[in-house]
């Protein structure tokens, strides 16, 4: 893909919509209310998933407060910026609107083609996606030119990229308006194709997967981590998993299979034991113990 557009022909982000309240999509709302400090609103299919992702948003508003990060004054303000619905119709002033909504295809179609009827046809529209097509995700939009990728890392506070996606039919000033954006989160933002898994989580798909390959056929996931101790990531491969969640892990080793069998690992084992929980098992601290037994069978081959 071009290079980034003029920043000029950015468009002003005055109020941000979160589609989806769940790990990512909180973590990412709390960081659109600090950094643009501008009314969020988030939605998800129930008032409970609602009320539990700006439930996190307010206690992690809460730890910033205890740790000194922000005064009392900016945490009330960032409290009364962040609101709750089950009504899409509450979006239709947003100017910036974001899904991390079930990483389906068909579900993010339609959810952006619902919002879209509410939302003004100059609203920018990004998703969160980490494997599917940009592209395909618009296909149901009477607007696909202000689709853009704009992918997150866990953890959200921490983590200092965002991958930007254009589309053969993303504008320059949604793409500006992300870059933009980007910058203003505090984040360094790179512009990638609409291929499956991008760059990182291509790579991180063929790293875990072959560590998932190597354990399912007999290696303890103790040896895997020790194996690959002198090689200085930040993080061994159980605890990356368990970070991004076993279920989640799974689903984007499926997604890279899916798209190219040959190439990239499915486990099913690695479903198995999304099932059970999580890799590691954690004293109350969060001191890793050792590792949850959970349901493995050794694949022959
Ligand atoms: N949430 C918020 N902040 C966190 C956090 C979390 N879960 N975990 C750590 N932090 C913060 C700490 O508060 C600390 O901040 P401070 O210095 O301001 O106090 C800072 O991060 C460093 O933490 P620690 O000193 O405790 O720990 P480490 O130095 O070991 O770093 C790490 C922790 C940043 C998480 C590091 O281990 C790391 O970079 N791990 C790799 C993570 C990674 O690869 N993420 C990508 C996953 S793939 C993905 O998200 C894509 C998706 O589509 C699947």
């Amino acid at each position: 893909p071009a290079g980034a557009p003029d920043k000029a022909l950015a468009k002003k982000v005055t109020k941000v919509g979160v589609l989806g309240a769940g790990y990512m999509a909180s973590q990412f709302a709390l960081l659109f209310l600090r950094r643009l400090q501008v009314p969020v609103v988030i939605t998800d299919l129930d008032q409970a998933r609602v009320d539990k992702g700006v439930g996190y948003i307010h206690d992690e508003i809460q730890k910033l407060a205890d740790k000194g990060r922000i005064g009392s004054d900016e945490a009330n303000r960032l409290r009364a910026l962040v609101t709750g619905t089950t009504d899409k119709a509450d979006f239709a002033d947003c100017d910036w609107v974001i899904e991390a909504v079930f990483e389906e295809l068909g579900i993010k179609q339609d959810v952006f083609a619902e919002v879209e009827q509410y939302i003004s046809p100059e609203a920018v529209l990004a998703t969160n996606t980490s494997s599917l097509s940009v592209e395909q995700i618009g296909a149901k939009l009477k607007n696909p030119e202000r689709l853009v990728g704009f992918h997150f890392f866990t953890p959200v506070a921490v983590m200092p990229l965002i991958e930007v996606v254009r589309t053969p039919h993303t504008d320059d000033a949604t793409l500006s308006t992300a870059m933009v954006t980007a910058a203003k989160l505090r984040k360094n933002a790179v512009i990638t194709a609409d291929t499956p898994g991008f760059v990182v989580n291509r790579v991180l798909a063929k790293l875990l997967g072959e560590a998932m390959y190597a354990v399912d056929r007999g290696t303890p996931f103790s040896v895997v981590d020790e194996a690959m101790a002198p090689l200085g990531l930040p993080m061994a491969p159980s605890a990356l998993l368990d970070l991004v969640g076993l279920k989640v892990g799974a689903h984007v080793l499926d997604t890279h299979h899916a798209a190219f069998p040959d190439r990239f690992y499915r486990s099913e084992n690695l479903h198995e034991l999304a099932e059970y929980g999580t890799l590691l098992e954690k004293d109350s601290k969060g001191k890793v113990k050792g590792f949850d037994k959970g349901a493995l069978k050794i694949v022959a081959g």
